[in-house]
């Protein structure tokens, strides 16, 4: 995509302190839209919205863990402050504990269910809320929540974590057909990103030897560069391109979709 398809657009990025998240909100910016990071990581987290600052937009930090209602009311807050504006969520943050089902801990699984689910329904409530006629914003908009491959393919050791990528594609489904329904003029898709070398996919591949399913890293990366058509992981920036047209009048008709963004790796 080129040119500035988010002029004016004011966006909430969840996890923006690194990885897909911070490639995600420097996209957005490039296209012109201001930008609120919002994570746990505060020195990182205000990093990101300082490198993004050079693109002659809007920017701020919210501090935010996404498992809690009341911090989301006030990150909403201060973006809608802050920017003079609501109108792009992307529910980016989340958390991936590797273990394979015989030996899952009942508090990593809660772990997850409370971040990558809770946290992303409470971040569709309050864009909900903030975005449709009425609310703070009030000029509706477009949410694009970040699920996983693993909600599409069963890989072995992360049964928990792709579990919770499913609930985000039905919720997606969901939250598209309630904004809807009911006027709020907010489109709600996904995003399924394949594998991708950041401190979460590495830690995953590391993970995957420790637990004895690769002798090494280079065979762990490699047996998922095998299952793509592609031929190749995918690079932050694919998934940034992807959730920038989901946000843009060009994808106005879309919504209640899951887009793969994985090479081929999950069909
Ligand atoms: N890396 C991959 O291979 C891959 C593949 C598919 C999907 N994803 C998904 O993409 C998203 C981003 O992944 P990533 O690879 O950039 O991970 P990452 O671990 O590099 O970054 C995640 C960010 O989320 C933040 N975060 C974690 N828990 C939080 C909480 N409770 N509240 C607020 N922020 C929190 C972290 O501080 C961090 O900044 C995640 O939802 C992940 O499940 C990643």
């Amino acid at each position: 995509m080129s040119g500035k398809s988010l002029a004016g657009r004011k966006a909430l990025v969840t996890g923006g302190a690194r990885g897909i998240g911070a490639a995600i909100a420097q996209a957005l910016a490039q296209a012109g839209a201001s930008i609120m990071i919002a994570d746990i990581l505060e020195e990182a987290g205000r990093a990101s919205a300082a490198a993004i600052a050079k693109e002659d937009v809007a920017t701020g930090f919210a501090q935010l863990d996404v498992t809690d209602d009341a911090q989301w009311e006030r990150a909403v807050a201060k973006t809608v402050a802050t920017l003079g504006g609501y109108d792009i969520l992307i529910n980016n943050a989340g958390i991936e504990i590797t273990s394979l089902i015989s030996e899952v801990r009942a508090e990593d699984a809660r772990r997850m269910c409370d971040v990558n689910i809770v946290g992303t329904v409470l971040g569709m409530k309050h864009a909900f809320r903030a975005m449709r006629p009425g609310g703070p914003a009030g000029k509706g908009g477009a949410v694009v929540n970040i699920a996983s491959v693993a909600a599409t393919i069963a890989f072995p050791s992360i049964a928990v974590y792709s579990g919770t990528k499913s609930a985000v594609d039905r919720m997606t489904r969901v939250g598209a057909m309630e904004a809807g329904k009911l006027g709020f003029g907010v489109r709600v898709n996904c995003i399924y990103p394949g594998l991708i070398p950041t401190d979460m996919g590495m830690q995953l591949a590391n993970d995957i030897v420790k637990i004895g399913l690769a002798p090494d890293v280079n065979a762990a990366v490699g047996s998922v560069v095998e299952q793509t058509p592609l031929g190749k992981l995918a690079e932050v920036g694919d998934i940034a391109n992807a959730a920038v047209f989901l946000c843009s009048n060009e994808a106005r008709f879309i919504t209640g979709i899951g887009l793969p963004v994985d090479g081929g790796m999950g069909m």
